[in-house]
């Protein structure tokens, strides 16, 4: 959930791990500290709340010129969030300083064991123990090298753990290590940078090599090296990110959540380039090389995911559904991993994940590749632990989305689920017209989401109107489901305000009985087939009192004579309307958010990606 970054080369590294710390913020946290090496001594500084009070103190007493150095934002699992728990933690003595994100979850037997040793523990946490850990074992075994020590002091310990480890006493190295909680090298000239997240070292360099569980890198300015925990041998694989210098930036725009809202027609773009085929009838992916038998033998899919990206595979269901008629099954994660779920012979599994880390969507792929299915992987951050643990798979290309509320990660993958859709049914049995028309759509889906886009004023006016009601429904049918719960999510993580989903006949199975002037109803209209229900089903709520504001393409109803509000869509194609769809939602969201005075890129108890379970 927090952030470690880690600094060595010819720079002043305090500057750079503030820096980093917030590029890293987006992550959520609750106190944030640095530990540099300076003269040979190590001095840390740390504080509770924001990283630009840390930034504060760095600037009135802090003017260490150290060019090595160690930084943490932590999110508190043991300890309350104080200056003392804070990170980096130092070892009795300072001969290390450590950053650590997880858990050690037999942090108290060696507690014990270093008091029985005469080691004094200053603050609650589960990570001090580590400090005073490895100066146990340096101290016993002096002639080890750094990542040897680390190595010895890590045999011991259980849980999950991402580390980077400063020394006064191996003075040009900072050592790193991981366990079930992301960490990379970025690599640069002269200096290198250790982070939990690609986002911090972006800036420096494009060049990364991400540890893998059990490895131990020894981190110097020019090079590096790395060694296992156990008897496994190292796998590196060297990344280019593929994120633009200033993506981490927030240009014109007051938050990253609307700056990521505005970036869709650019975000489905990459999601879609080089991806159709060369008579523009079909898509293809290089990440998944099925031959079309391959393709055809598959009997059933299952996708796996939580959130916001559950939702997209909701929405793949509905699609792939339609078009390719395969059965699909989709699952929250963190159920399908403890379900031991009957599978069908011929399943291909999917996991989908924005951050490529989320540790739910980690165990289910490990628990289907455990019994055998071939997993593979939509993601958007390159390299990270979930596209490499799957067998193969397809990037997002969304570019780094910074804000909490998923909006470009969330329009990407149902560009890709739709694609998807397209690329099955075309082995299957959609004819080459059919699937012309769908790949137009697909292409032409930029130009319909600037238009889209274009709606922002009006929508935030009707939020001004109604961000102080209490109560928000979204309602729609078949693909436009999935939709609506997305829209209900977005609004409660960015407004904290009460919001629900339902298939739009559902309501009048129970739901019915929140309606009161209280409510306001988003009905999403813009399946053609579904119309009449869908305006019988506005009749219902309007007679109890509902607020409703209808989203349609449909432009011969008069819906402004029994719709509180009508926010007009394009029509399009229906295999991409969901995704045109999305874009109010998104936008009504933010607005209701932004009067409601919430913090939109940092919305309370959020943290942007969930490494804990
Ligand atoms: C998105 O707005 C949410 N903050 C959250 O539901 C998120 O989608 C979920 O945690 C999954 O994240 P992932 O896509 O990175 O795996
Ligand atoms: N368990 C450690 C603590 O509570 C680390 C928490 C984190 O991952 O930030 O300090």
């Amino acid at each position: 959930m927090c952030g470690i970054i880690g600094y060595i080369g010819q720079k002043k590294a305090n500057g750079i791990l503030i820096e980093g710390l917030k590029r890293l913020e987006y992550r959520g946290y609750d106190s944030a500290g640095i530990a540099i090496l300076d003269q040979g001594e190590i001095f840390p500084l740390k504080c509770v709340g924001k990283v630009h009070e840390l930034a504060k103190k760095v600037q009135s007493h802090f003017q260490h010129s150290g060019t090595i150095g160690i930084g943490h934002t932590r999110w508190a699992t043991h300890g309350n969030v104080s200056e003392k728990n804070a990170h980096p933690h130092l070892s009795n003595g300072n001969n290390f300083a450590i950053a650590h994100n997880g858990i050690i979850e037999n942090y108290l037997p060696i507690k014990a064991f270093l008091i029985e040793k005469n080691y004094k523990f200053y603050s609650d946490t589960d990570t001090e123990i580590l400090a005073n850990l490895i100066d146990y074992h340096y101290q016993k075994e002096k002639y080890l090298s750094f990542a040897e020590i680390i190595r010895k002091s890590l045999l011991h310990v259980e849980g999950t753990y991402g580390i980077v480890v400063l020394s006064k006493i191996f003075k040009d190295e900072i050592v790193a290590a991981r366990k079930s909680s992301p960490l990379l090298i970025g690599l640069g000239n002269g200096e290198n940078i250790i982070a939990s997240d690609a986002a911090a070292v972006a800036r420096y360099t494009k060049r990364v090599i991400y540890l893998n569980d059990g490895e131990i890198a020894s981190v110097c300015s020019d090079n590096f090296s790395v060694i296992t925990l156990g008897e496994g041998s190292v796998d590196m694989v060297y990344h280019e990110l593929d994120w633009e210098i200033g993506d981490e930036d927030l240009g014109d725009f007051p938050t990253h959540m609307l700056k990521e809202i505005f970036e869709q027609p650019s975000s489905i773009e990459n999601a879609m380039r080089g991806r159709f085929t060369e008579d523009a009838s079909s898509s293809k992916f290089g990440g998944l090389s099925l031959t079309p038998q391959e393709f055809r033998s598959v009997e059933r899919l299952l996708f796996c995911a939580c959130g916001t990206a559950y939702h997209a595979c909701l929405e793949g269901k509905y699609l792939i559904e339609k078009y390719a008629r395969i059965p699909v099954d989709v699952e929250y994660a963190s159920e399908f991993r403890y379900r031991n779920a009957p599978l069908q012979r011929n399943t291909l599994v999917f996991v989908v994940s924005q951050s490529g880390e989320t540790i739910d969507t980690l165990a289910a792929l490990q628990e289907a590749k455990r019994k055998g299915y071939p997993v593979m992987g939509i993601t958007n951050a390159v390299g990270s632990t979930i596209a490499r643990a799957t067998d193969s798979g397809i990037y997002q290309h969304a570019g780094l989305e910074i804000g909490v509320a998923s909006t470009k990660a969330f329009t990407s993958q149902l560009t890709i689920l739709s694609m998807l859709a397209l690329l099955f049914a075309r082995v299957r049995d959609m004819d080459d017209f059919s699937g012309r028309q769908y790949v137009y759509a697909l292409k032409t889906l930029p130009k319909t989401i600037k238009e889209v886009l274009k709606l922002s004023e009006q929508i935030s006016a009707i939020a001004e109107k109604y961000y102080g009601q209490g109560r928000f429904l979204f309602l729609g049918r078949q693909t436009m489901y999935p939709i609506a719960l997305e829209g209900a999510l977005k609004l409660k993580e960015i407004s904290y305000v009460h919001a629900e989903a339902f298939p739009t006949a559902e309501m009048k199975h129970g739901p019915i009985a929140l309606i009161s002037e209280e409510s306001v109803c988003i009905f999403l209209a813009t399946q053609k087939e579904m119309l009449d229900k869908t305006m019988s089903n506005i009749q219902e709520v309007k007679a109890r009192g509902a607020k409703v504001i209808v989203i349609t393409s449909n432009t011969q109803i008069a819906w402004e004579v029994f719709c509180n509000e009508v926010i007009k869509i394009p029509e399009t194609h229906p295999g991409v309307n969901p995704i045109v769809s999305t874009i109010p939602l998104q936008l009504f969201a933010y607005y209701v958010g932004l009067l409601r005075g919430c913090d939109i890129d940092r919305p309370r108890n959020l943290a942007k990606s969930v490494t804990v379970e």
